[in-house]
């Protein structure tokens, strides 16, 4: 009697790759990070973390501090958490931070973001911000690693382990994480009426099901697309607002795993320089805000697209559904379900996560293990 499977396939899930399997879990690593974190009432619920809510009212500033996704995350995170708790927030590169002298009072929370809980350069970032007398607070994914262990608090995000080198579905969850958190800034501190925090709670709640939308219905015109473009040799990624960090997120995964020369930047500054690299059929990747409600900021994305057309740009562009002037100006549109801007993100880096997995295959790349980097940096 003999059992015909194969370990590797079953830890995969029936996946290709693990890659695979993760991008597949980021509506559940949503889903599981909001779970657990509100009482009966909805209200936001953060005992967890340990930091006594009169010392969240004092905070005046937030500087998180991460390094590659993790720091895309943060990015995205600073949107929100200005527009929500009207305090700033700064978002450095861990390895960076320290080196500058970074101006850190007792009412500085600094939040360290990583995966692992590991990486050497996030680390050193928050002791030194604990020696300027700062509370840290980790959002992590790994239980009992380092960075929690010496942060002065933990938000963990519930992605589950993540095993490719590519960071995929703990991107997300640190959206999701970092988001909670400001959102219970302002709970705390009054900045927001009750009514609106639950409203953007259950926005967030309702996540999971347009993630899994997009990738029930879009993953074929993404794989359709990555096997027409497979050959090129670069790629830019722009978006503007939350799409910004986006598009710089997509494009580290195509770099990642496919080896292709990627640059992601703001929409806003195409003008300012990258609009010359762009020749005919070169690609480029734009992250379209929704068309209602921020018409601006659309307009504006909208006529980046057709500046790089006018110069015989590939467009692909990731847009809401049924938006009329991303269908009428991009080559592919790759779409997402309609909502609120401030979301958009978790819905939008799942067809550049799917696309660059898809550009890695038709290589015939290792996925799961790209040459040269590691899953965790633990080494300054
Ligand atoms: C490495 C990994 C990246 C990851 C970064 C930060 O460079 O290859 O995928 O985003 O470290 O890792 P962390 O575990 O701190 O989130």
């Amino acid at each position: 009697f003999t059992v015909n499977w194969d370990a590797s396939a079953a830890q995969k899930g029936g996946w290709d790759s693990y890659m695979d399997k993760e991008i597949h879990e980021d509506p559940q690593a949503v889903a599981d990070t909001l779970l657990g974190r509100f009482d009966t009432n909805g209200d936001l619920n953060l005992d967890e973390v340990r930091i006594d809510p009169e010392t969240f009212r004092q905070i005046d500033k937030i500087i998180i501090v991460a390094c590659g996704t993790a720091s895309y995350a943060g990015l995205v995170a600073k949107y929100a958490i200005e527009h929500w708790v009207r305090i700033p927030v700064e978002v450095e590169l861990a390895h960076e931070f320290r080196y500058r002298d970074p101006i850190l009072t007792p009412r500085t929370l600094v939040v360290a973001i990583s995966q692992s809980g590991e990486t050497m350069d996030t680390l050193m970032a928050l002791r030194h911000a604990r020696e300027q007398g700062s509370q840290v607070l980790a959002i992590c994914n790994t239980q009992g690693s380092t960075i929690p262990r010496e942060s002065d608090a933990v938000l963990y995000t519930h992605a589950g382990p993540e095993i490719a080198v590519a960071s995929t579905k703990a991107f997300v969850a640190q959206i999701v994480a970092a988001y909670l958190l400001g959102l219970y800034l302002a709970q705390v501190k009054g900045t927001m009426f009750r009514d609106e925090i639950h409203q953007i709670v259950d926005s967030l709640k309702v996540m999971p099901e347009k993630i899994q939308w997009v990738l029930d219905t879009q993953a074929e015109k993404v794989a359709r697309a990555a096997t027409s473009l497979v050959d090129a040799k670069s790629f830019l990624f722009l978006g503007r607002h939350v799409g910004y960090p986006v598009a710089m997120e997509g494009a580290l995964k195509l770099k990642e795993i496919a080896y292709t020369f990627t640059e992601g930047f703001a929409a806003g500054e195409l003008k300012h320089g990258p609009i010359a690299l762009v020749e005919p059929g070169e690609p480029i990747v734009v992250i379209v805000p929704s068309s209602r409600g921020r018409d601006l900021l659309h307009n504006k994305v909208i006529s980046a697209i057709e500046e790089v057309k006018a110069r015989g740009a590939f467009v692909v562009a990731v847009a809401e559904e049924g938006d009329p002037d991303a269908e009428r100006y991009a080559d592919v549109v790759f779409y997402r379900p309609a909502c609120p801007t401030l979301m958009s993100p978790l819905v939008d880096v799942v067809p550049l996560q799917l696309f660059a997995l898809d550009m890695a295959k038709n290589k015939g790349l290792d996925v799961d293990k790209p040459r040269n980097l590691a899953k965790s940096v633990t080494v300054e």
